[in-house]
């Protein structure tokens, strides 16, 4: 297996980065991470829009252009010879001797990359969904930001872990839930809305979720973007999450609590089953 580190394909396992890299001292950089899916490289633009975004927004520089970017995940995923699972782009400010503040010495951004291949999930797996618990919602402002500072969503996922839960939904302060730890939260109303919440800055504006939201407008499922609180979640007579390693996946108890009849909802296994058909 290969990595992408300083410039070079190298064996995964000598793949090394400074000490002094400012994403391994002050959490200062972004990543991605882009789904492959038998083979093929599954909303690529949307995700380089996003990184690219992400950079702009703590003022780093892209680290090489978009197209030399494809060019090199795309070999990475030919020389591991991924099919499905994902690929992991890492951009950090670079390396500098340790000071807060934005180095003079303007160093050139540092790009790692790795792939990861992921078994698909099991009929069984699905049949049973993810169990999720609901944790306060402890992140900073600027969570549309995909930041590498991360210890906020790691607590929140080990909790559930630690529940025998597969995600958190974290909750703010208004009791409303932004999203999970590392997916973005929907449900589906008694009256058969789909809701998710509007991506602004307390969440993370999810490729997976906005290639189902073009879906259903073109499909003509009414979607409702607007805050969903704990409550209404627990109301809910189906529960789903999104994310580029699980796509859609169905969730069957919150808190411990079933929900609907405790079995994946109807309407959230057809947008599945839509959104993976339009994936390959
Ligand atoms: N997580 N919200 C958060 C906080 C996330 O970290 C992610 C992605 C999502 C879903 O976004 P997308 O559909 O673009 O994957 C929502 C990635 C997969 C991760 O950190 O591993």
């Amino acid at each position: 297996r290969y990595a992408y580190a300083n410039g070079r394909f190298v064996p995964h396992n000598q793949a090394s980065v400074h000490i002094e890299d400012r994403g391994y001292q002050f959490a200062d950089g972004v990543y991605e991470v882009v789904p492959v899916h038998q083979g093929h490289v599954v909303d690529e633009e949307p995700h380089l829009d996003r990184l690219e975004r992400s950079l702009a927004e703590l003022r780093i520089d892209m680290p090489m252009t978009r197209h030399a970017l494809k060019l090199v995940s795309h070999e990475l995923i030919r020389r591991n010879v991924l099919t499905n699972g994902f690929i992991y782009m890492q951009v950090t400010r670079g390396v500098a001797p340790r000071d807060h503040k934005f180095p003079k010495s303007k160093p050139r951004p540092a790009l790692t990359m790795t792939t990861r291949q992921l078994p698909a999930k099991s009929e069984a797996q699905l049949e049973q969904g993810f169990a999720v618990i609901t944790a306060p919602d402890q992140r900073w402002k600027r969570c549309d930001i995909k930041s590498i500072a991360l210890l906020p969503n790691i607590l929140a996922k080990q909790q559930a872990a630690e529940a025998g839960c597969d995600e958190a939904w974290l909750i703010d302060a208004d009791g409303n839930v932004t999203e999970g730890a590392a997916t973005n939260a929907w449900i589906v109303t008694p009256d058969k809305k789909v809701v998710t919440r509007q991506a602004d800055h307390a969440i993370l504006p999810g490729i997976t979720r906005l290639s189902l939201t073009k879906l259903m407008a073109r499909e003509g499922y009414e979607l409702e973007i607007r805050p969903f609180s704990k409550e209404e979640a627990m109301n809910a007579t189906e529960a789903f999450l999104t994310s580029s390693t699980n796509h859609v996946m169905p969730i069957t108890k919150i808190d411990g609590q079933p929900v609907g009849n405790g079995h994946p909802g109807i309407l959230t296994l057809k947008l599945r089953e839509a959104y993976v058909e339009q994936v390959v």
